[in-house]
């Protein structure tokens, strides 16, 4: 059985995992920059990637002692070549290059959106199959075809802001912290969900694309009117609380309505849903009820698993490695890299 080890730097985590064959799991470890993003409201590109180039190697060392592997037994070097940060991207591939080039072993990019996208999969006993995947995370929302393994269909995306994106600038209105995803997560399971209309973009436009800059908008607007600053800072209490579970149940409505339309659409029976913003819990209660009320089987990546992390990397680098399909070392990163194989 392969042994895969794996770097994901694609933007403010730092992540390397050990995997056996397809499926074992021997260590995946995240240095998070939360903290220090936190500290300017966001990421900066700059900052990341000093972060990854101070983090990376004593991580490595890290998770390959957790692991119990030792570097030479490694039987190929998986690292995010795309699509993320330019300078960030550029640490993970480097490193994993090296290593691959030290060690006289292959080296494979990985696409980061076929890591969240196929990580609902991850341990599941009966693998990878045809599916409707949701992949909603803090830059892309995208609804792609799974007919197998590199045979993925774009059905739609986002036109403006990514899921998570919208959470965490409606976090900042809020005068929460960054990421706000988690927190309006947290305060929305206190608040009442149908307090506050607010729009369901592209709900019926008839094919699979979101929009989220407008949702933001209303609930930029929506404060004033209930007596709260944007950005305030000092915003607590039942108010506060409505305003999340209103906002998060507008998001979870539109991406729930429109998987299960994409699935009806494409005759897929299994829904698969991945990303950051797949770890909040009205989300998947809802994908819950609405799978069984409409007979689909659901798979949502495991908690560990949503948020960036070298295991889903490592995951698509075994798959691709046991087809043979190595990474040339002369293939550069790529900032912008998309879902490209076609079905
Ligand atoms: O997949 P991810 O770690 O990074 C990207 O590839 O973008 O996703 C991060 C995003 C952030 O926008 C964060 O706010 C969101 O996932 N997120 C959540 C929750 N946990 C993380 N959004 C809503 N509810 C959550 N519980
Ligand atoms: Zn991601």
């Amino acid at each position: 059985m392969s042994l895969i080890l794996a770097i994901e730097t694609s933007c403010d985590e730092t992540a390397v995992a050990v995997l056996r064959g397809e499926g074992e799991l021997l260590a995946s470890e995240v240095a998070s920059q939360i903290d220090l993003h936190t500290l300017y409201g966001g990421v900066v590109p700059e900052a990341a990637s000093r972060q990854h180039l101070r983090e990376l190697p004593p991580l490595l060392d890290h998770t390959l002692a957790k692991a119990g592997v030792e570097l030479r037994e490694v039987d190929a070097f998986a690292a995010t070549s795309g699509p993320g940060l330019a300078s960030s991207l550029m640490i993970g591939a480097a490193v994993a290059k090296g290593l691959a080039l030290g060690q006289g072993k292959p080296y494979l990019g990985v696409n980061h959106l076929e890591g969240h996208l196929l990580s609902p999969f991850f341990g599941d006993e009966r693998g990878l199959r045809p599916a409707t995947g949701l992949v909603v995370s803090g830059g892309h929302t995208l609804l792609v075809d799974v007919a197998g393994f590199r045979q993925y269909r774009r059905l739609g995306g986002t036109l403006d802001d990514a899921a998570g994106e919208a959470f965490d600038k409606v976090g900042k209105l809020l005068g929460l912290s960054y990421p706000g995803g988690p927190q309006i997560d947290r305060l929305a399971r206190e608040g009442d969900p149908a307090r506050f209309d607010l729009p369901r973009s592209m709900l019926g436009s008839g094919d699979f694309a979101f929009s989220f800059s407008g949702l933001k908008t209303a609930v930029r607007y929506l404060l004033p009117k209930i007596g709260l600053e944007p950005g305030g800072g000092d915003m607590d209490g039942p108010l506060l609380a409505d305003v999340c579970a209103s906002f998060q149940r507008a998001v979870v409505d539109v991406l729930v309505k429109k998987t299960l339309r994409a699935a009806r659409v494409s005759r897929r029976d299994l829904v698969a849903v991945s990303g950051g913003v797949s770890m909040n819990t009205g989300l998947r209660a809802e994908f819950a009820r609405a799978c069984a009320a409409a007979g689909l089987e659901l798979l949502i990546s495991p908690p560990a698993l949503c948020t960036d992390n070298a295991a889903m990397i490592a995951a698509v680098g075994a798959r691709a490695f046991a087809a043979g399909l190595t990474t040339p070392l002369s293939e550069d990163i790529n900032p912008n890299l998309t879902l490209a194989f076609a079905s």
